[in-house]
């Protein structure tokens, strides 16, 4: 069967498709008022979450689907030191597709090989947020019409911010798309991604401020500041409020751009910028229950598919392990495995970090 655990596991006609399903079920609700029926989701969150896995309940409730799960690792049996394999395992037998948050990197690679359903990365650390991803498409198809000749700034956490990450992977094949990165220099984004852009060519600058971006932006994608990925909270305080949208900083922007913002925010777009017509992150909430009512419609159909997750090559690395604090090997027993990139670093293949 298919998962889906980073955006770039749906080629850009299968985000078409979904994008299309998405779009039909927001034209005719009631068409999909059974599509679902007597098939069961389980969200596993095994971190914190309100928007996504609320948003993922309120889709299967609006599929005629069921849903069951838990929300906090505390509450299952991961608290009694049960491996992700062995969780997987038994929920396939009990839900037709799952959706899953971790707060380590790579856990849900780890989920789709133990499983017997169709596994939604939901978010995991700091690495893929797809579901995200395939919500903020929608939106900008639906403000602003198409994915081509995008210029898309970032700002906010571009280091911890796996909203980001999973954005730059799935926009990044479109024709003509280029970034403007703003953050501070504590939270530029990871080596493996700005390797990977230099790599496939694509335009990406860095500016100082938010005012300096604006004038050029179709999209602003706004981020906050991961707090829960600090291991030194007073960097943490020094870094949260380093850029912040006002309705100062609208007046440079393009009269058609839109703001975005995966939610929740704390602080870094003021309430003011809400009454913007061009502000689209609460039109962005809803697109997300549609987009994910087409997801896991689509993944149901495609239950007989071949999975096309393709690891890179393994290199052997005796008695080497992954430093990355927040991967899923520092957490569970699992067998340390290695990639070399392109430009011949070598990398962790759950979480993609340089080892
Ligand atoms: C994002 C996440 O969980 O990564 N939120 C979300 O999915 N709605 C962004 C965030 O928490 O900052």
């Amino acid at each position: 069967m298919r998962h889906l655990l980073e955006p770039t596991n749906l080629s850009v006609k299968e985000i078409d498709q979904i994008m299309e399903r998405a779009l039909d079920i927001i034209a005719h609700r009631e068409k999909y008022a059974e599509a679902c029926k007597g098939k069961k989701l389980a969200t596993l969150f095994f971190e914190p979450s309100t928007r996504t896995r609320l948003s993922f309940t309120a889709a299967m409730m609006e599929l005629g689907g069921n849903v069951l799960g838990f929300s906090d690792a505390n509450s299952s049996s991961v608290s009694k030191g049960e491996t992700i394999a062995d969780t997987i395992r038994v929920i396939s037998c009990f839900a037709d597709i799952v959706a899953m948050r971790h707060p380590k990197e790579g856990a849900p690679w780890i989920a789709k090989n133990y499983s017997g359903v169709p596994v939604i990365n939901a978010g995991d650390g700091g690495h893929n947020h797809p579901t995200q991803t395939l919500t903020d498409m929608l939106t900008i198809k639906r403000e602003l019409g198409h994915f081509d000749h995008l210029t898309i700034g970032l700002c906010g956490d571009l280091k911890y911010g796996r909203t980001v990450h999973s954005l730059i992977k799935a926009m990044s094949r479109y024709e003509g798309t280029r970034y403007v990165l703003i953050s501070p220099k504590e939270l530029q984004l990871p080596s493996y991604m700005t390797e990977e852009m230099k790599r496939d060519g694509i335009p990406f600058k860095e500016v100082g401020s938010i005012e300096e971006a604006m004038p050029e932006l179709d999209v602003l994608y706004m981020t906050r500041v991961q707090q829960e990925r600090f291991a030194d909270k007073a960097e943490y305080e020094r870094l949260k409020l380093a850029f912040i949208l006002d309705e100062a900083k609208m007046k440079y922007g393009k009269k058609d751009m839109i703001v975005l913002h995966p939610l929740p925010r704390v602080g870094e777009i003021t309430e003011g910028v809400d009454n913007d017509p061009r502000a689209a992150y609460f039109r962005q909430v809803e697109n997300g229950k549609f987009v994910r009512m087409s997801l896991i419609l689509t993944l149901l159909d495609w239950r007989d598919q071949k999975d096309n997750i393709i690891d890179p090559e393994e290199i052997q690395m005796e008695g080497a392990t992954c430093k990355n604090p927040h991967c899923i090997t520092t957490k569970e027993a699992v067998r340390q495995r290695f990639y070399v990139d392109e430009k011949g670093v070598k990398r962790c293949m759950y979480c993609d970090n340089e080892v």
